[in-house]
């Protein structure tokens, strides 16, 4: 799949831009602050409708504008979509061909988006919050229901947080909370450990393959609740564990077990790296993580999805750069950078060369 066109209006700083795309390689450059991160947080919306770098929607309206509106026109299996996400003060409209989509989740299966930036580098080291993150928005691409049971749990999550927080806790209440967590809670931990363990599968094939062998990598989702194999006994697994621990949430005031608070384990040669590995070891297990999301999404869905490569080339040692770039095969790349290399001049010879300036947009050589 790949994007043709977008046009932006008081999206950020642009105030009115319309830009064609190369099917294959498209380098954005510029000096800072100019938009070129803008215009990939852009392009992303039309995966989740959401970005990847604000949850405040009202952030990406340009200042002192009432709305913005992003529209793009891309191909999936050589079928033309339209798609237009309109931002307003607190309200958010999405068109498909025109067509306006009910809810949020409806969007989803139109343009699939892998995007690497130096905050995902980071993704081993960081707070397993981070990593938590980076399974919902890949579950939410592939999986619409994943998407649609995640509000569910988080809303009743909201909810049981509220009443634990209460003086008089009326236990039927509970009850009532603890079972449609446990419900929601037991769909989540299913779906992330079956995609952790696909993950883990072409993760480790490829971490294989950059540490010329010299490095096993393993990920693990870890949860203090057992995974099971089936939602019947997962569920009754998390409902067990509410049981038990219920004194100890009143205590807190609020929940303390459940997938909200899971993991990931990331280890390489049997040694835990997100706390005893090296920076350069944590970032090459990144990029692995990030390449195999690729090729998961290509599994599950069949369509490859569009790779938006934020100012990270520079971050990665040139052998790191060779490995990204050579495998990326019929992936479409944007790539946003202050200063074109000669590396990704020689290698991404096919393309086309934007130039940002203050929110505009200008065809280079
Ligand atoms: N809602 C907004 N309205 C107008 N300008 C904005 C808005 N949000 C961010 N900007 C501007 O966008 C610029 C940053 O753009 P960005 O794409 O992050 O830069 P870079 O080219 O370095 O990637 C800054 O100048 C910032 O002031
Ligand atoms: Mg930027």
């Amino acid at each position: 799949m790949y994007f043709k066109e977008a046009r932006l209006q008081n999206f950020r700083n642009y105030t009115e831009e319309k830009v064609e795309f190369h099917p294959k390689v498209n380098i954005i450059t510029g000096n800072n602050a100019q938009g070129k991160t803008n215009l990939l947080e852009a392009l992303y919306m039309m995966s989740l409708g959401k970005s990847f770098r604000t949850l405040k929607d009202n952030e990406m309206i340009r200042f002192d504008t009432p709305m913005a509106r992003i529209s793009t026109i891309s191909y999936k299996e050589d079928a033309e979509i339209e798609l237009e996400i309109i931002l307003e003060e607190g309200h958010k409209t999405v068109r498909i061909d025109g067509v306006k989509v009910l809810k949020n989740a409806d969007m989803l299966e139109n343009v699939y988006i892998v995007v690497f930036s130096p905050e995902d580098l980071k993704i081993v080291k960081e707070e397993p919050e981070k990593r938590r993150k980076f399974i919902n928005r890949e579950l939410c691409q592939i999986k619409p229901v994943y998407y649609k049971t995640l509000a569910r749990y988080k809303r009743i999550l909201l909810q049981r947080n509220t009443l634990l927080k209460q003086d008089n806790i009326n236990p039927d209440m509970l009850s009532v909370w603890n079972d449609e967590l446990a419900d929601s809670g037991a769909r989540i931990i299913l779906e992330r450990a079956a995609f952790i363990k696909k993950l883990d599968r072409i993760s480790k094939d490829i971490h294989h393959q950059i540490t010329d062998g010299s490095e096993k990598l393993e990920i693990i989702y870890e949860s203090d609740i057992p995974v099971m194999s089936d939602l019947p006994s997962q569920k009754k697994e998390f409902s067990m564990k509410l049981d038990s621990r219920y004194r100890n949430d009143i205590f807190r005031r609020t929940t303390m077990t459940g997938p909200h608070r899971d993991d990931l384990r990331i280890s390489a040669n049997g040694i835990d790296i997100r706390s005893f590995g090296s920076q350069g070891q944590q970032r090459t297990a990144a990029l692995s993580l990030k390449l195999a999301e690729i090729r998961l999404i290509k599994e599950e869905t069949g369509e490859t999805p569009i790779l938006l490569l934020d100012d990270v080339l520079s971050e990665l040692d040139f052998s790191r750069q060779k490995f990204l770039i050579s495998s990326l095969g019929d992936v479409q790349l944007f790539i946003t950078t202050t200063e074109i290399s000669d590396f990704v001049k020689g290698t991404l010879s096919e393309n086309a060369v934007f130039i940002i300036e203050n929110g505009r947009i200008i065809r280079g050589e």
